[in-house]
């Protein structure tokens, strides 16, 4: 039976034969509401805390073997724009760049080296950066552990893995990939649930997408994964973006956000300032624009 919160409209599962009554009261393990299932006037509360039906994307990998396409960009805003619409959001650098630790001023941390080398606590190594958002920093020790992990069998599931105790803790766990195909796209790709692929609506990005795409299909076989492709910094006054950009509508049909994210000069304003456009500029078509993808994100 389903039942859905009367004050923050939360869905539960609850196996009504377990409770042995046709009338309760339950308690919403989110925001703490109590209600009547049924009329009845008895004062047993049930948490429904075990119930919470997971999402279906919870785990979300942002890849594209092409450098330069928003994948860190998107994270960082497609994430804020989550946590500002109360989600408990974990945004993961799994990049040796560690540019998403750096627009968000965390340079150097602990990242998932020091997890998986020193046993750090995972949970010690995340970082509350902003209301209801978190962030698994990376630093340049990265590199080693891509190298040192290669050799060992299950290299690729490493971050599903580690993600497992915790990802109770968050309603989005969104990961940030290199432009590279090696250890940190694969454990991605293994851990996810969904992955975005974002892209330039330029000629030369579209084989990104059906590289990306590739690796998903050749997954397949152990990891069948959902996937939508992203156009980002679109400029609807260069015309080749356009001719472009119907191209991708009609090879991905089905497979494409309806949002797409128009190249904004507030986006790079907001890096320098490391915030993220939604706290920098509210109003900002990117920021609008990351809110909708949100949405999206919530319903498909
Ligand atoms: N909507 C946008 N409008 C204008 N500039 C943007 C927009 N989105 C991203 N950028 C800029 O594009 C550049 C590349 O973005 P970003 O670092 O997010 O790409 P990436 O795919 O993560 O790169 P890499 O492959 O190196 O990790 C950055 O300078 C960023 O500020
Ligand atoms: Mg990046």
């Amino acid at each position: 039976m389903i039942i859905i919160c009367d004050k923050c409209k939360t869905r539960f599962q609850l196996d009504v034969n377990l409770i042995k009554k046709t009338l309760f009261k339950v308690r919403c393990s989110k925001c703490k509401h109590v209600f009547s299932v049924d009329t009845s006037l008895k004062e047993e509360v049930y948490e429904l805390k075990q119930m919470h039906i997971e999402s279906e994307k919870k785990i979300i990998a942002i890849c594209n073997h092409k450098g330069g396409v928003a994948k860190t960009s998107t994270c960082l805003n497609l994430g804020a724009s989550l946590s500002m619409s109360g989600k408990r959001v974990l945004l993961i650098d799994f990049d040796v760049q560690a540019n998403l630790s750096l627009l968000l001023g965390q340079k150097n941390q602990p990242s998932f080296y020091e997890v998986m080398q020193e046993k750090t606590d995972i949970l010690k190594t995340i970082k509350n950066v902003r209301p209801n958002l978190w962030l698994l920093p990376s630093n340049s020790r990265m590199a080693l552990l891509a190298k040192q992990c290669l050799q060992q069998k299950n290299f690729g599931f490493f971050l599903r893995d580690a993600l497992e105790p915790i990802k109770d803790h968050f309603d989005y766990i969104l990961v940030d990939t290199p432009p590279s195909v090696k250890f940190f796209t694969p454990n991605a790709l293994m851990a996810a649930d969904f992955v975005i692929i974002p892209t330039q609506s330029e000629f030369l990005a579209m084989n990104g997408v059906l590289q990306t795409e590739n690796i998903i299909k050749a997954l397949a076989k152990t990891h069948d994964v959902d996937y939508r492709v992203l156009v980002t910094m679109f400029d609807e006054n260069n015309t080749a973006s356009k001719v472009i950009y119907s191209k991708l509508k009609k090879k991905y049909k089905g497979k494409m956000f309806e949002t797409l994210i128009s190249l904004d000069f507030k986006m790079q304003e907001s890096q320098i300032v490391n915030e993220p456009i939604i706290y920098y500029d509210e109003k900002a078509v990117s920021a609008k624009q990351y809110h909708a993808l949100a949405k999206e994100i919530e319903i498909i």
